[in-house]
């Protein structure tokens, strides 16, 4: 998704937008530009198609002159208009002084565009956001300060973006703004930063700041100031940052994707930490919702997108068995445009890693607009999500960077267990010793996932000897099913080869037709109770050529007469297993993805934080 960056009065200014940019990077982008200001000068340089690398962006600002202390740069991940350098960002107005940066989308763009043109404007892009530029520039030529321009023009703009913007005639100042996309502020002695998020300028400010949905902030060397769409002054949020800039970057590994595959018992034992009282209430300390609240719910409603969707479906399987409430789990993007039913009683869970996803964002919107009690699983402390909801869980899995998700997931899947558990408390549906042992088996997962991390070796053997497969079909029971869904997302995500996930019960229902010589299927086979069932599965496709990889305990001895390879995991209680039998599929995702020579932690034309619909 887009990327933001921004200084004022640093003798540095390119290079901390170049190094802003390339933290930016993992956000997914298709062209790259700057833009430095000073008093009647306004210098850009852009790249994009093939060339769209941050690098290419320093090489292009080779020839920069000397002297700036102020600039902007984004990173674009197109939406409307090619990713061609006409298209990349900062767009320029007619006179060539003002020019910016805006992440999202203007939805009335085309009437806009058609009214300023017919004002003697000349567009130069096929975007969305050039009519900020024009905008913007009018607000000017009416005698606003860039502040006012600015807030002017966010009046008649439909959307949702950040917006960063500047001026030769007004130099040594940014002005920015925030509808739904993230924006954050940072100082430091003597120049003050702006960014999409904070990693990108982690090491340059001292403190840092949120900006709010419509909400308008001038910098300036000496710090900013921010006002309403009214012009009415307000205070920006300090952020409580806890992050050093070592946490942001690979830490030895190749990649953050195994960096932050492995970091997976440290996911789950931070997100467990602190949550049981000395009397063994289970207890949230961020969550702000009545007990008696959470006791009398009669229908829980869990909205997610990716793969965070997935973390949800393992969640009804264990709100079901322990707390016995109904649940409903809707992908983000089909449920604010159902007319979904709220209920009194009707809790909405919207869980996501960013707290940024615009579709869980709008379907959280649409729940509280229902009358819903809305609470976010969040990773991403102070995200949007997590500051609109009524209560709020961090999954407190740290900065995961990878595209891929892998670390969150299994922290959603544990913070959503607990939250299991503290309902079966609250409405008496689990005798207390039986919670007690739930939670000592949920503190038990990170040391199984460490163990399963242990047999990378044998994973990299089977994805090896799997090389040249291209057709994959990911098979699970029960919360096997969401596990399926999982791995053949990943798989899929950063080896660009087919996967498919489905309910084992389902493959006779279609798939099965696809089955011939030269499918891998891979099932996720921990489940004894269904055991026997899954072991038919195999059978029937074994029988019609398939090969099969077969995720299974350690003390399962039947499965070897159905499957080719087996992937070992320690036996865990089955609601618990999707933490521990994602690990392999994971490592089996990322062995096969890096013998293709795939980039996994930017894989082709997705992004980690969706900012659009
Ligand atoms: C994108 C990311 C996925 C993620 C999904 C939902 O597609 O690439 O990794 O699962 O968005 O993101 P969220 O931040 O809401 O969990």
């Amino acid at each position: 998704m887009c990327g933001i960056i921004g200084v004022v009065g640093s003798a540095d200014a390119l290079k901390i937008l170049l190094d802003g940019l390339e933290r930016l990077e993992y956000r997914g982008y298709d062209s790259a530009g700057v833009a430095l200001v000073r008093a009647g000068e306004t210098w850009r340089a852009r790249t994009a198609t093939g060339t769209a690398s941050v690098a290419s962006l320093r090489d292009e600002c080779a020839s920069a002159p000397e002297g700036f202390v102020s600039g902007i740069g984004h990173t674009r991940w197109a939406t409307h208009g090619a990713p061609e350098t006409v298209n990349a960002h900062p767009h320029l107005d007619c006179s060539g002084h003002v020019a910016i940066i805006h992440n999202g989308i203007v939805e009335n763009h085309g009437p806009l565009q058609a009214e300023l043109e017919a004002r003697g404007h000349r567009f130069t892009s096929v975007t969305d956001s050039e009519v900020l530029a024009h905008l913007i520039e009018e607000g000017r030529a009416d005698g606003l300060e860039l502040l006012d321009a600015v807030r002017a023009s966010l009046l008649v703009v439909r959307g949702a973006f950040a917006l960063a913007a500047v001026d030769a005639t007004e130099p040594n100042v940014i002005v920015a703004a925030r509808r739904i996309s993230p924006l954050v502020v940072g100082t430091a002695k003597g120049a003050t930063f702006l960014a999409s998020d904070v990693p990108a300028i982690l090491d340059r400010a001292d403190s840092f700041y949120a900006v709010n949905d419509d909400e308008i902030v001038r910098l300036g060397p000496e710090g900013f100031r921010a006002v309403d769409l009214d012009g009415v002054p307000v205070r920006l949020r300090q952020l409580a940052i806890d992050w050093d800039l070592e946490t942001a970057q690979k830490g030895g590994h190749d990649d953050y994707m195994i960096k932050e595959i492995n970091e997976q018992p440290d996911a789950l034992r931070t997100t467990l930490l602190d949550r049981r009282r000395d009397d063994g209430t289970i207890t949230f300390d961020e969550l702000r919702v009545a007990d008696e609240e959470l006791r009398d719910v009669r229908r829980v409603v869990i909205v997610a997108a990716g793969t965070s969707h997935h973390a949800a479906l393992v969640a009804k399987y264990a709100l079901e068995r322990w707390a016995h409430v109904s649940v409903e789990v809707d992908i983000s993007s089909e449920y604010r445009y159902r007319d979904p039913v709220v209920e009194v009683g009707t809790l909405v869970i919207a869980v996501s890693q960013s707290g940024e996803t615009i579709d869980t964002i709008q379907a959280m919107r649409e729940a509280k607009r229902r009358g819903a009690r809305v609470v976010a699983v969040a990773n991403v402390v102070d995200s949007s999500l997590a500051r609109e909801a009524d209560a709020v869980i961090y999954t407190r899995a740290g900065l995961e960077v990878s595209v891929a998700s892998t670390k969150a997931y299994v922290a959603q899947v544990a913070a959503l267990e607990l939250l299991a558990l503290r309902l079966a408390q609250l409405r008496a549906t689990l005798p207390a010793p039986d919670v007690e042992a739930h939670l000592l088996g949920l503190r038990a997962v990170g040391a199984l996932v460490s163990r399963a991390l242990g047999r990378r070796a044998g994973v990299e053997a089977v994805a090896g000897a799997l090389a040249g497969a291209h057709d994959f079909f990911f098979i699970g029971r029960h919360v096997g099913y969401p596990t399926a869904l999982e791995g053949a997302l990943k798989f899929k995500e950063i080896t660009y080869l087919h996967a498919e996930g489905y309910p084992a019960g389902e493959l006779k229902h279609g798939p099965l037709a696809l089955i011939e010589p030269g499918v891998v299927v891979v099932a996720i086979a921990t489940d004894p109770a269904l055991h026997e069932k899954m072991l038919s599965n195999l059978s029937e496709v074994k029988a019609r050529g398939a090969s099969v990889v077969a995720v299974a305990t350690d003390d399962d001895d039947q499965i070897d007469a159905v499957a080719d390879f087996i992937l070992r995991v320690p036996a865990t209680e089955p609601l618990f297993s999707p933490m521990v039998d994602i690990v392999p599929l994971q490592l089996f995702a990322y062995a096969m993805a890096r013998g293709l020579g795939r980039n996994v932690d930017r894989p082709r034309n997705l992004a980690k934080t969706v900012t659009v619909e």
